[in-house]
């Protein structure tokens, strides 16, 4: 029932890469320096994971990575078409290329991902972007091999949009994990919701699961490798199966990876609201290594903006549905997205939104000022919000929320929490960061190395981090 693609078209493609391989190594021969990659990933945990397969499919074609793009022999934009400003970075950075293939003629420039997916931003680099030397959407991605060929041999620039076969499932990439002990896990592709604002299912086709056996097979090889925080990953993890298995739904799928041997705890994301039942959350509560964690995206407080997003709950079933998940699972980590200006949102939808935030508290909320996607149904209807009331719409929701969020994190003060650290802060290399089993974001001082877990004892609160030390 489900389409994957075969064992020739992934033969076909290792032969491909053999070949690109030969030729790298060729001119590396030459050079007497090995040639390089870099990629630039914009958007979502699904595009970080495709770019760790966009960057084992090279490594495999004989690339090494590297950092900078300056250094790159290839460079690969793996973009994102969420928001209009995810557009807009991954254009201009893509426009600053030029200026590196001026002085290295032989470098390699590729644009794929969700961006292109769309016609009207595949024409836009090829017509705007004549040093783009090719571009593919979504469904091309497992055909990077043959289209670096392609473009080797052919010397002709290749713009992708749909394969034939979109709505095929990958499986057998090769991957480079980033981190070693974290790691994605696409349990499914695809979204079949159509949320009126959203341009998702659009560029990332229908909604298909892999089977149950791959993903199993994955997260076994994941674990022996050292893996010790899996997030599996889906536009609605919710509705993982249906169209394949009859009795076998999300649920089912975390109690097996929960069976498996090892000592490793899992997440998912997202979850949309309308299809996270309680047996998610019993299953949640009953399964050891599943992270307390739930990212549930509310996007309105208010009833009326929630149907004209087409989003299938009301603000009722869904408070019900965290009352549940906070009784069975004392401590969750509740996080959300909000979005603001909708089509049509009244002061009184918005203040809605706000009282639900005051209502619900999350530990967190990623927060979004509506953006109007071409070719969806949002973008047409007439009551557009200006930008100047969304902004302050935008600021004031910040307020309320971060004033949530610090109450929150004030109330882990004198607490230990067990954090699996990840190195030195991003953003303050004289401290260490990491996360607590509950995915919160923690800073702190101690002497733990990345990929190892330690205790925290919880000194100060932020909006968006606990600060301690190490004991
Ligand atoms: N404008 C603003 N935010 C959007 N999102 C999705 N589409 C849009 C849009 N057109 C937000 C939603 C979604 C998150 C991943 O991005 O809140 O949950
Ligand atoms: Fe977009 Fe809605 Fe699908 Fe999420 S569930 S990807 S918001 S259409």
């Amino acid at each position: 029932m489900i389409n994957r693609i075969t064992e020739e078209q992934i033969q076909n493609q290792r032969e491909y890469a053999a070949k690109v391989r030969m030729a790298v190594n060729a001119e590396a021969a030459l050079r007497g320096a090995p040639l390089k990659f870099c990629v630039v990933t914009y958007g979502c945990q699904q595009n970080e994971a495709d770019s760790e397969r966009l960057a084992g499919m090279l490594s495999d074609m004989g690339y090494i990575k590297c950092v900078s793009e300056q250094d790159a022999d290839i460079i690969l934009v793996n973009t994102c078409a969420v928001r209009e400003h995810a557009e807009k970075r991954a254009l201009s950075v893509t426009g600053q290329y030029k200026h590196i293939k001026e002085k290295k003629p032989s470098l390699m420039i590729g644009v794929c991902g969700c961006m292109v997916s769309q016609e009207h931003r595949l024409d836009d680099i090829k017509f705007r972007y004549p040093y783009v030397d090719f571009a593919f959407g979504t469904s091309y991605l497992w055909r990077l091999p043959s289209i670096i060929y392609e473009r080797m041999k052919k010397k002709k620039r290749l713009f992708l949009l749909d394969a034939e076969d979109d709505g095929c499932i990958a499986e057998d990439i090769p991957v480079l994990r980033e981190c070693g002990y974290r790691a994605w896990l696409s349990v499914m592709y695809g979204c079949n919701n159509f949320c009126t604002y959203c341009v998702v299912p659009h560029v990332r086709g229908r909604e298909r699961s892999r089977y149950k056996e791959d993903i199993l097979k994955e997260a076994k090889e994941l674990i022996a490798d050292g893996v010790t925080d899996i997030t599996l990953l889906g536009q609605n993890v919710n509705s993982y199966g249906r169209g394949l298995y009859e009795d076998y739904g999300f649920p089912e799928l975390l109690a097996d990876i929960n069976a498996l041997d090892g000592d490793f705890t899992v997440r998912f994301m997202t979850s949309h609201p309308k299809d996270a039942t309680k047996k998610l959350i019993d299953t949640m509560a009953e399964c050891k290594k599943i992270a307390p964690q739930l990212h549930l995206p509310l996007q309105s407080g208010s009833d009326s903006i929630l149907k004209r997003m087409n989003r299938h709950y009301t603000l009722g079933s869904y408070k019900e549905l965290v009352a549940y998940a906070r009784e069975r699972i004392p401590g969750i980590t509740l996080t959300s997205d909000i979005m603001v200006g909708f089509p049509g949102e009244t002061e009184e939808d918005f203040e809605q939104t706000l009282t639900a935030l005051k209502d619900i508290r999350y530990d967190m909320v990623y927060s979004f000022i509506y953006s109007r996607r071409k070719n969806t149904p949002a973008a047409e209807y007439e009551d557009q919000i200006p930008e100047d009331v969304k902004g302050e719409r935008f600021r004031r929701m910040l307020d309320v929320q971060s004033d949530i969020g610090l109450k929150i994190n004030e109330g882990y003060i004198g607490k230990t929490v067990r954090v699996l650290c990840d190195g030195e802060s991003k953003t303050d290399v004289s401290v260490l960061s990491g996360r607590t089993d509950g995915g919160k974001n923690v800073c702190f001082n101690g002497k733990a190395k990345a990929g190892e877990y330690t205790k925290v004892k919880i000194t100060q609160a932020r909006p968006f981090v606990l600060i301690g030390e190490e004991i």
